[in-house]
């Protein structure tokens, strides 16, 4: 009874890693879905297909790792933040899920911040209307489907879809709910007043808890599901950035993480919530009670090689079917063929709109300066030197708002390459840090249900016991100069885009 159960309920799949007490992984299991998108830069899932995965994945890690249901002391929840559950008076899913990185409801957002002003809605929640976050995708719902809209009584983020169809229970924790736009992050509850401002019921949320408190357990249902024991306690859990934090030792000032998975996140812990005030960093609860962190987020980071890889990347996907290779390994090391700043190729990654630094959900991906020497290896180095350029700009501005960066900590499918993590030095012009055995979110969700079950004292001291941090990369001067020089041209290539960006919305017909 000793191991530890983490879900991550993720954009591309559900993993589930089934963890020692010490941190050790004994085995996990994943099962992928797929993504809607019925317009550019929509994305949708059926909350169906989360809960099969879960399922899948929670049978295969526990088959993985030979351990019965029994075994394990106690399930962490994660996933994917913001997305919008909407369910009926009977808890039936009204509609598939508008996931984070679903622009569709800009004009919502835009129009929020001009009928109460920004500045407002930063005070009351710490951040600025956005289409990424929950609620505005309701008012879009509202605004598109009103008959839709008039049914919805619950509303609930993914992993608390997954946490209901597990245990019959309805809550949230306060990472993910400051991810909503109607929770008060400083005071870490919901806020009355955004219930007012955006005129939804405040009864619509579920409870939100502290990330490591056992708030439910696993019903018959559940178990019958799962392979699970019934009753097995399930603690609050987190978003998935502030558990991927957790899993990275990411809890206190001066550790920051780096992670990219769809999307890229530049994290750091708070002692206060520290606000930027033009709203391009978000700042959130983190899973450490009484804690906070800033992070700046880029839309499409691994998302941006994953394009590339399903529209382009035909040849490499059967050289890797051929060898038994991932994809993503050949397209690196095809990219490791061309010259620190891709021979004048600079992109981009602005292909779902962008947060950090731009907050415009009509940016666009572009990739500039293309001649007839450029081929795939320059493209796809390309891909990785935008991403790391935009992850960057995250890091500077975390940086200003006077946030200590003393180590940086990789995370996530991007830090799994060797290029990617040089890259990375060289953009960022100082050492980057692996980490050891980390399998990301679902291992932060296993060790916050370490704490749930008593285990650990606290998420400190389950990080000191479970975290290892890993081999270090340091940045090349000749590289870093390379992207000093590329850095001047992809800042300089929004601002002059920008203007573009707008009259291409508006041909488009978004106002
Ligand atoms: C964080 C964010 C993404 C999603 C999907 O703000 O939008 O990281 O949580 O991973």
């Amino acid at each position: 009874m000793e191991h530890l159960l983490g879900i991550d309920v993720g954009t591309s799949a559900c993993k589930a890693v089934v963890m020692s007490a010490s941190g050790h992984v004994l085995g996990s299991g994943s099962a992928a879905y797929g993504l809607a998108q019925p317009a550019p830069a929509w994305a949708e899932q059926d909350p169906a297909d989360w809960w099969r995965g879960t399922a899948e994945a929670v049978a295969r890690a526990l088959a993985a790792s030979g351990c019965r249901g029994a075994d394990i002391a106690a399930v962490g929840l994660t996933g994917q933040m913001h997305g919008a559950v909407l369910l009926d008076a009977a808890d039936r899913v009204i509609r598939p899920a508008l996931l984070w990185c679903d622009q569709r409801s800009a004009a919502e957002a835009g129009d929020l911040a001009a009928r109460v002003g920004q500045e407002r809605i930063i005070a009351a929640t710490g951040n600025p209307a956005l289409p990424n976050f929950t609620a505005t995708k309701l008012l879009w719902v509202r605004a598109h489907e009103p008959e839709l809209y008039a049914r919805i009584r619950h509303v609930l983020l993914p992993k608390d879809y997954v946490r209901l169809c597990l245990t019959g229970t309805a809550a949230t924790d306060v990472s993910d709910a400051s991810g909503t736009l109607a929770f008060d992050v400083a005071g870490r509850r919901w806020s009355a007043e955004m219930a007012g401002l955006l005129d939804t019921p405040a009864e619509w949320w579920p409870p939100a808890f502290e990330s490591p408190s056992v708030v439910a357990a696993v019903s018959a249902s559940g178990a019958a599901a799962t392979g699970l024991r019934a009753g097995t306690p399930v603690v609050a859990g987190a978003g998935d950035q502030a558990a991927g934090a957790v899993g990275n030792g990411i809890v206190a000032p001066g550790l920051v993480s780096v992670t990219i998975g769809t999307s890229g996140v530049v994290f750091a812990a708070t002692d206060a919530p520290a606000r930027d005030p033009r709203g391009r960093l978000h700042t959130f609860c983190h899973a450490v009670p009484g804690g906070w962190h800033v992070m700046g987020v880029t839309q499409a980071a691994g998302g941006s090689l994953q394009w590339w890889r399903n529209r382009f990347g035909e040849v490499e996907s059967a050289v890797a079917a051929a060898s038994g290779e991932d994809p993503y390994d050949v397209l690196l090391r095809e990219a490791a063929a061309a010259p620190a700043g891709a021979a004048g190729l600079v992109f981009l990654p602005y292909l779902m709109g962008e947060r950090t630094p731009h907050t415009d959900p009509d940016a666009r991906g572009v990739v500039f300066g293309i001649s007839p020497t450029h081929g795939r290896a320059a493209f796809a180095r390309a891909i990785a030197e935008g991403v790391s350029q935009s992850l960057r700009d995250c890091l500077d501005l975390i940086e200003a708002l006077g946030c200590p960066v003393h180590q940086v900590r990789m995370a996530g499918g991007g830090a799994r390459s060797a290029l990617w993590r040089q890259i990375q030095a060289d953009v960022f012009a100082r050492p980057v840090r692996a980490m050891r055995g980390s399998e990301g979110p679902a291992s932060g969700a296993a060790i916050l249900a370490s704490v749930g079950a008593g285990l650990h004292g606290s998420v400190a001291e389950a990080c000191a016991a479970t975290v290892a941090v890993g081999e270090e990369t340091r940045p090349q001067p000749d590289a870093v100069a390379a992207y000093i020089e590329q850095g001047e041209v992809y800042r300089a290539l929004y601002q002059a885009l920008r203007p573009v960006y707008r009259l291409a919305a508006e041909r488009a017909g978004r106002p």
